[in-house]
């Protein structure tokens, strides 16, 4: 069929129009992302009954994402996603799971999915134990304990999402609130899914972490000078936002923050 200049011109005009329409559209969507680039994900939060999980879950909330907060202990949980909720702006779920079991979390994520009909997006790590004491006491239990939360908790709460997060495509963040050199290497793991990975190291943060230490004398030898002012809960959650903020192609692989009067 032969046709006419002028019809050609018609057809090529036409599919100019139809591209520069999916072009503007593709930027305003991009744009809005740029502006609000937590808006609407579902993020997981672990350790949010206090510190800096707490923090971390307030401050992403009111950037308008949908926060599932995880922790043992309930009422915490419930009074956290209860505050979240009447700010406005992201919601709260609030569902009790331990990060040493991997069948726990792995239900707390079916849970998040379901209520906020969707997958995830991101997982902010904060769920540890940390007990100051002496090598030589040989508190093989205590060992045990900090072991499996901060380091076997971090394999089954990415056991957890990652199905889920590679379901959501190439924009998942994972955020570890623990400095640890096992999670450092696990963590060279997720590159290949296209998860972008910062490793929050803080210094001497004001949380409950400190009280679970069972050895006075070792508290009182490692545990720092009580007159040095250290960083509050919401320093270090302002830091976890910043990484998750990023462009897509921008990773924040690593944030050291330390007190001003105790850097490094
Ligand atoms: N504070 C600091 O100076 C500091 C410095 C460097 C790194 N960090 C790291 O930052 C992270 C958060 O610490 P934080 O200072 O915020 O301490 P925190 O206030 O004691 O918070 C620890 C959180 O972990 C949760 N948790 C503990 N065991 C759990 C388990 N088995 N399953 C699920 N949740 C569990 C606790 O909730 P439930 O008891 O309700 O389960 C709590 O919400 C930790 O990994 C810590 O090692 C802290």
């Amino acid at each position: 069929m032969k046709i006419s200049c002028l019809e050609c011109q018609r057809q090529r005009s036409t599919l100019v129009e139809m591209l520069e329409t999916r072009d503007s559209r593709r930027q305003a969507t991009g744009d809005a992302r740029r502006q609000d680039p937590l808006k609407d994900r579902i993020i997981i939060i672990t350790g949010a009954s206090s510190g800096i999980g707490e923090a971390t879950a307030l401050k992403l909330s009111s950037l308008g994402a949908n926060v599932a907060v995880l922790a043992r202990r309930k009422e915490k949980l419930e009074d956290l996603a209860s505050r979240i909720d009447k700010a406005g702006s992201g919601k709260a779920l609030a569902v009790c799971a331990d990060v040493t079991s991997v069948e726990s979390m792995r239900m707390a994520v079916a849970q998040a999915c379901e209520y906020f009909k969707g997958s995830v997006w991101g997982l902010v790590n904060c769920a540890g134990v940390m007990h100051y004491q002496k090598v030589s006491d040989l508190d093989v239990e205590s060992w045990n304990q900090q072991l499996d939360t901060n380091c076997r908790g971090v394999l089954n709460s990415t056991a957890a999402v990652l199905p889920s997060m590679k379901e959501a495509g190439k924009q998942g963040l994972c955020v570890y609130s623990a400095t640890k050199h096992f999670v450092e290497a696990w963590a060279q793991e997720l590159v290949a899914f296209g998860i972008k990975v910062t490793n929050v190291q803080p210094g001497d943060v004001k949380t409950e972490l400190l009280m679970h230490t069972r050895d006075p004398s070792a508290l009182a030898e490692f545990g720092g000078d009580s007159n040095r002012q250290m960083l509050e809960s919401g320093d270090v959650a302002e830091m976890i936002a910043f990484a998750m903020t990023q462009k897509t192609h921008c990773a924040v692989n690593e944030i050291l923050v330390e007190p001003t009067e105790a850097p490094l």
